[in-house]
């Protein structure tokens, strides 16, 4: 396997008496996309809110292109490089779709406080920079032509892709994408496919988050099962979709049955 750029050891998360993430390992491999997978309830959006720093770890360690990010907050997470989108967006409806792709690029500044106070010239250079990078990431996502309207009068598979262009303008090293495909219709998905797929062959590491096992296969190239907590699988697809404990917790029955879901 390729080198991992993102290294999870035994992350582990209770709530109360519930181990919802119990000793997880996980490796991104760098460039590569990783996709986490499990029925609803399995731990999944605890395991990317862990590793956003959004929850504490009970135990286990994160580690991104050897830095260990164990236990910090989630603006220096993504400072650091691991970006997530969220399951339910959290867009700013009555601001445009340039401001709300804007407003993600806060964690990345680096020219302090003074200089943006008294918007020192480094300060303008940086901001026209990030300016120009929303927009050519709304131009490849195909809402250049939306950049100006407020995001609450857009169609919802829009709103999807102005959360992964707030994600990307932090210039991730990691992009974790939680459930992006909720929601969408199958054009939507397959344009989604798409663009993640060229994201990845321009080097991008990718944590996918999905539900959906047919969009998981097309895009992985290895694939972590997680079931009650704990992982349950980890290898290339193929594999994976035929291990008899993923058949059973994952569709729910067992190999070689005709039984629907
Ligand atoms: N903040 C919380 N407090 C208590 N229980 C939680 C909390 N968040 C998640 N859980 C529980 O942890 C388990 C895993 O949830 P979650 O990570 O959302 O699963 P998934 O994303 O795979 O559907 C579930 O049993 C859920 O009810
Ligand atoms: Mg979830």
């Amino acid at each position: 396997m390729a080198e991992a750029i993102l290294t999870v050891r035994g992350l582990s998360r209770h709530f109360g008496g519930l181990q919802a993430v119990n000793g997880v390992n996980l490796e991104v491999p760098r460039g590569k996309l990783l996709a986490l997978i499990g029925p609803n309830g399995a731990g999944k959006s605890t395991t990317v809110n862990l590793l956003a720093g959004v929850l504490e770890p009970t135990a286990g360690s994160i580690a991104l292109d050897g830095r260990d990010l164990t236990g910090l907050p989630a603006h220096r997470v993504a400072g650091a490089g691991l970006v997530r989108t969220f399951q339910n967006g959290r867009l700013f409806k009555r601001l445009s779709v340039l401001e709300n792709v804007l407003v993600g690029a806060h964690a990345r500044h680096t020219t302090g406080f003074w200089s943006a106070v008294l918007r020192l010239p480094a300060f303008r250079a940086e901001e026209r920079a990030t300016r120009e990078l929303a927009l050519e990431l709304l131009d490849g996502l195909g809402l250049a032509g939306d950049a100006g309207r407020e995001v609450g009068e857009l169609p919802y598979g829009k709103q999807r892709k102005i959360e992964i262009a707030r994600a990307l303008i932090l210039k991730p090293q990691v992009l974790m994408l939680d459930e992006p495909a909720a929601g969408l219709n199958s054009g939507e998905v397959e344009e989604l496919i798409a663009y993640v797929s060229a994201l990845r062959a321009k080097g991008l590491s990718i944590l996918l988050i999905e539900h959906n096992m047919g969009l998981v296969m097309r895009l992985a190239d290895r694939i972590a099962v997680l079931n009650f907590g704990q992982l349950i699988a980890d290898g290339e697809p193929a594999q994976v979709r035929n291990t008899e404990a993923v058949i059973e917790a994952y569709l729910g029955r067992k190999k070689g049955s005709h039984a629907a879901r």
